[in-house]
């Protein structure tokens, strides 16, 4: 089974922005714990980044056509954005919604997802092992 895991905008700056909020796992390590996580697991993992919406709705219309489950932190856009909303509504198979800080300990405007009404289960504090935490849950779960 093939798992899309989407980031958006500011996440290809990780291990640079913000250390004290989002850690010291550059975006590289990201995506080694991803593939390693998702080759432990059986699953194939296809991670992924972009700063441009329209190409996250893409993606996102991408993995509902293979039936593809999603681990999705949308970044900001997770706060405001209804086209990413309603390209994830889009999908069969589960989405995961992943935040590496807890978005509930942190500004007003970070409490309120968007997503998180059509999101199967959301992952937020964490750190990075909340990505790993997502793709072990999703090969339990098959779809
Ligand atoms: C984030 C939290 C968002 O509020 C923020 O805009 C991000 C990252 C997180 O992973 O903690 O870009 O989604």
């Amino acid at each position: 089974m093939t798992v899309f895991v989407l980031n958006g905008p500011n996440l290809g700056r990780l291990g640079t922005r913000e250390p004290g909020v989002y850690g010291a796992t550059t975006y590289a390590g990201l995506v080694t714990l991803c593939t390693e996580t998702g080759a432990a697991q059986g699953l194939d993992v296809d991670v992924r980044q972009t700063d441009h919406e329209g190409e996250m709705v893409g993606w996102l219309h991408e993995a509902a056509d293979l039936g593809a489950p999603v681990v999705l932190n949308a970044g900001a856009w997770t706060h405001y954005s209804i086209a990413v909303r309603d390209a994830a509504a889009q999908l069969s198979a589960p989405l995961l919604e992943v935040h590496i800080s807890n978005v509930h300990r942190r500004e007003e405007f970070r409490h309120h997802s968007v997503l998180s009404d059509i999101a199967t289960g959301v992952l937020a504090g964490f750190g990075v092992d909340g990505y790993r935490l997502a793709l072990e849950w999703l090969a339990r779960h098959p779809a």
